[in-house]
C-alpha cells in the first residue's frame, strides 16, 4: 500500500511530483506528503486527506527545488494525521525518506535508537527506518560510500517489507530507491529520472522504466543511475518502454474510473481474446503457457491462489476447468496458502491470478509455492508486475490500467482466461473438438453480448434506487454464478459500506433466511440451465417470508410472477461466458447505489488499489 515517487533531474521537481502521487492515488489517499532538497535543508509539506490537499499547500508555497521525493499513505503504524504522514526526517535533520510497506522488527529498532537518545514524533515503522539510516550514517563518518554503505546496513537490520526512496541533505544530486517485498521501479527520462512505486507516476514524463527485483537498490546520482544487490555487487538494469500506457489512465467523459472501467469491457474482452485461439478454432493458444505443455498435459491438480475479487474470479475457474479438462482445482485465499502445510503433490500447478501483480499475499503464496518446487503460472494485468517476473509462466489480462478501487474488468478478463485456459486444457484430454469448437464461438461473441447487457444500464439504475435503503443485502447463486454472488455482495459492501452476503442459493435455508424480513432485499442470479427450477423455489421461499426479490435471470426462463418483484434479463448464452454476463448487472447495481449515496466509488474509505502489505 502506499504510493512513492521521486523526482531528480533539471526541471523542477514539484509539479511531477504533485502529478504522480495524483496517478499514484489509488494505492492511498488518507494523507499525502513532500520534501524538497532545498542545498541546506529540506522544505516539506503534509497533509491529511488527498492529494488535492497537498497540492494546495504546495501551490501557495512553490518550491524551486530539482530534487524531492513524495507519498500518498495508507495507514498502516499509527492513525492519519500529519506528523503520521511521509516523507518522515531522521533526529538530525539529515536525512528523509518515503516508505511503503511494513517493517515488522520497527518495536526493536526503535528501541534501540531510544537509547541511543533519539526521540521520534510519529507512530510509523517508516519514521524509525529514517533514523536508522541516520545513524547508521553518523556511525560511518570516513567511509568512501557512506550514504549508500548508511542506507544498505540500516535495510539488512530490517525485517519486513519497503519500497524506499531517500535523500540526505550532504548530497543534493543524489536519490536512493531500494525495494524488498513492495514494488518499486525507475523511470528514465530526458531531463529527469524517477523513482516509483509504479510506471504509472511518471507516464508522460520518463520514457524507459526499469523495475527492480527485491533486494536491489537503485543509485539516481545526476542524470546517471546504476542498479546494485544490497550486497553491492552491480546489477542488470532492464528497461522497458513507457509511452503506450500513457493517455489511457485519463477519465475522458465518465463520473468516475469505475464506470470508466464497467462500460470498457467489451474493448477490454476483445483485447484479452485477440489472436488467442488455435487455427483449427476448437482450442485457446496462451503464449505464456508455451514451453510447459508436457507438464500441463500431465497435471493432476490446479491450485489457485488470489485475493478478493480475483479469488472469485478464480472460484469462477474452478466449476469452468474442472467441467472442461476434468483436472481437480482448489481454490485458496493467497493469505492462507502461504501458512497451511498442505501436502505436496509432484504434478499440481499453482496459478496465481492478481490484477495490480502485486498483492503481497499473492506473491508470498507464489513464493512458498517455488520453495516447494511446484509450477506457478500468473494470470495478471500489469505488464513487467512482480508477478510477471516471479512466476514461471503467465498470461497478461490486456484490459488497460484498471484506476477504479473496486475490481470490474479485471474480474471479467480473469474469468475469460480462466475459460480459455479450461478450454486448452482439455482439447489437451477428453474435450471434443465440437465442444471446443462451440466454446471458442461463445467467447468470440463475449463482448457483443457484454455490449448488449451494458446497454441497459438505465434499468439497473432505477433497481438501485428503488432499493437503495436497505442496509443488509443477500446475493445468491447456483454453481459457477455462486462466486459470482459473492463478487456482487463484496463490490456493493466495499464501495455503499452497505452490508451483503454471498451464498449457494441452496444454503440460504440453512442459516441466511433468518436474516430475511422486508428490509432485506435478495438478489438471485438465476442460471438459466436444468437447476433454475429450484433457484426459483428459493426465490419463492423468501418472498414467502416477505423478503423482496430481485432476480437477474436470462431471457426465455419463466420467472413466476410470485417468485419475483423485479427481473433483470441476461442474453441467452453458452454456460462458460454466463458468469461474467451475470456479474455486470450487479457491477452496476453496486456503481448506482453508492454514487446514489453520494459516495466516492473510486476511493472508498479504508481502501486501496493495491494491498502490498500482509
Ligand atoms: O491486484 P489484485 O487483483 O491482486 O487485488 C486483489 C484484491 O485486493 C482486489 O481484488 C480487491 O478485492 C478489490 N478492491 C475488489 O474490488
Amino acid at each position: 500500500m502506499c504510493g512513492i515517487i521521486g523526482y531528480i533531474g533539471k526541471g523542477l521537481a514539484q509539479e511531477s511530483l504533485i502529478d504522480g502521487l495524483r496517478r499514484l492515488e489509488y494505492r492511498g489517499y488518507d494523507s499525502a506528503g513532500v520534501a524538497f532538497h532545498e542545498g541546506n535543508e529540506f522544505c516539506m509539506s503534509r497533509e491529511t486527506g488527498r492529494v488535492q490537499n497537498l497540492a494546495d499547500s504546495v501551490q501557495k508555497n512553490s518550491s524551486q527545488s530539482s530534487l524531492g521525493i513524495a507519498h500518498t499513505r495508507w495507514a498502516t503504524h499509527g492513525a492519519v494525521t500529519v506528523p503520521n504522514t511521509h516523507p518522515h526526517v531522521s533526529h538530525d535533520g539529515k536525512f528523509v525518506m518515503v516508505h511503503n510497506g511494513v517493517i515488522e522488527n520497527f518495536g526493536a529498532l526503535k528501541h534501540f535508537l531510544s537509547g541511543k537518545g533519539i526521540e521520534f514524533n510519529s507512530e510509523t515503522d517508516s519514521e524509525v527506518l529514517c533514523n536508522l539510516i541516520a545513524y547508521n550514517y553518523s556511525e560511518l563518518l570516513n567511509e568512501k560510500d557512506r550514504l549508500i554503505d548508511a542506507v544498505r546496513i540500516a535495510l539488512a537490520q530490517c525485517r519486513g517489507a519497503y519500497g524506499i526512496a531517500v535523500l540526505c541533505l550532504d548530497y543534493s544530486e543524489t536519490m536512493i530507491g531500494a525495494r524488498r517485498g513492495s514494488p518499486l521501479v525507475v523511470g528514465l527520462g530526458d531531463d529527469a529520472n524517477f523513482i516509483a512505486s509504479d510506471a504509472s507516476a511518471f507516464v508522460g514524463r520518463a520514457k524507459e522504466a526499469v523495475f527492480l527485483n527485491d533486494g536491489e537498490l537503485a543509485i539516481l546520482k545526476g542524470t546517471d543511475f546504476r542498479i546494485t544487490t544490497l550486497e553491492g555487487q552491480e546489477a542488470k538494469a532492464v528497461a522497458h518502454p513507457v509511452d503506450q500506457i500513457s493517455e489511457e489512465v485519463e477519465i475522458g467523459d465518465f463520473d468516475s474510473f469505475m464506470e470508466k472501467e464497467i462500460y470498457e469491457q467489451p474493448t477490454a474482452l476483445k483485447n484479452t481474446l485477440r489472436g488467442r485461439f488455435g487455427d483449427d478454432g476448437t482450442t485457446a493458444k496462451l503464449g505464456g503457457l508455451e514451453g510447459h505443455e508436457e507438464e500441463l498435459r500431465n497435471l493432476d491438480r490446479i491450485i489457485f491462489v488470489a485475493c478478493g475479487t480475483a479469488r472469485h474470479a478464480c472460484m469462477v475457474g474452478e466449476y469452468l476447468i474442472e467441467r472442461l479438462a476434468r483436472v481437480p482445482v482448489e481454490v485458496e485465499h493467497a493469505s492462507e496458502f502461504r501458512y497451511r502445510n498442505s501436502p505436496k503433490a509432484e504434478k499440481s500447478l499453482v496459478i496465481a491470478v492478481s490484477q495490480s501483480g502485486e498483492t503481497l499475499d499473492t506473491l508470498e503464496a507464489v513464493r512458498e509455492a517455488k520453495t516447494k518446487g511446484l509450477l506457478t503460472l500468473g494470470i495478471t494485468n500489469v505488464v513487467g508486475s512482480s508477478l510477471a517476473r516471479e512466476t514461471d509462466g503467465g498470461v497478461y489480462q490486456r484490459v488497460g490500467p484498471e484506476i477504479g478501487v473496486a475490481s470490474t474488468k479485471a474480474f471479467s478478463s480473469q474469468v475469460c482466461l480462466c475459460a480459455m485456459l479450461g478450454l486448452a486444457l482439455g482439447r489437451m484430454r477428453d474435450l471434443s473438438p465440437m465442444d471446443g469448437q462451440g466454446i471458442v464461438e461463445a467467447l468470440n461473441d463475449l463482448p457483443d453480448l457484454v455490449s448488449r447487457v451494458l446497454q441497459q444500464g438505465e434499468q439497473i439504475r432505477e433497481l438501485a434506487l428503488k432499493y437503495s435503503k436497505a442496509e443488509h443485502l443477500l446475493f445468491m447463486g447456483r454453481q459457477s454464478l455462486y462466486p459470482v454472488a459473492l463478487e456482487g455482495a463484496l463490490k456493493l459492501k466495499e464501495i455503499s459500506y452497505a452490508h451483503a452476503e454471498g451464498y449457494p442459493a441452496a444454503e440460504l435455508k440453512h442459516g441466511p433466511i433468518a436474516l430475511i424480513n422486508p428490509e432485506c432485499p435478495s438478489i438471485f442470479i438465476v442460471e438459466g440451465s436444468e437447476l433454475s427450477a429450484k433457484t426459483i423455489a428459493n426465490m419463492q421461499e423468501v418472498k414467502a417470508r416477505q423478503g423482496p426479490v430481485l432476480a437477474i435471470a436470462p431471457e426465455g426462463v419463466e420467472i413466476p410472477k410470485e417468485a419475483a418483484d423485479d427481473v433483470f434479463r441476461l442474453p441467452v448464452a453458452h454456460e462458460v461466458v454466463r458468469p461474467i454476463l451475470a456479474n455486470l448487472p450487479l457491477q452496476l447495481f453496486a456503481y448506482h447505489f453508492a454514487r446514489l449515496r453520494g459516495l466516492d466509488v473510486d476511493k472508498p474509505r479504508n481502501l486501496a488499489k493495491s494491498v502490498t502489505v500482509e
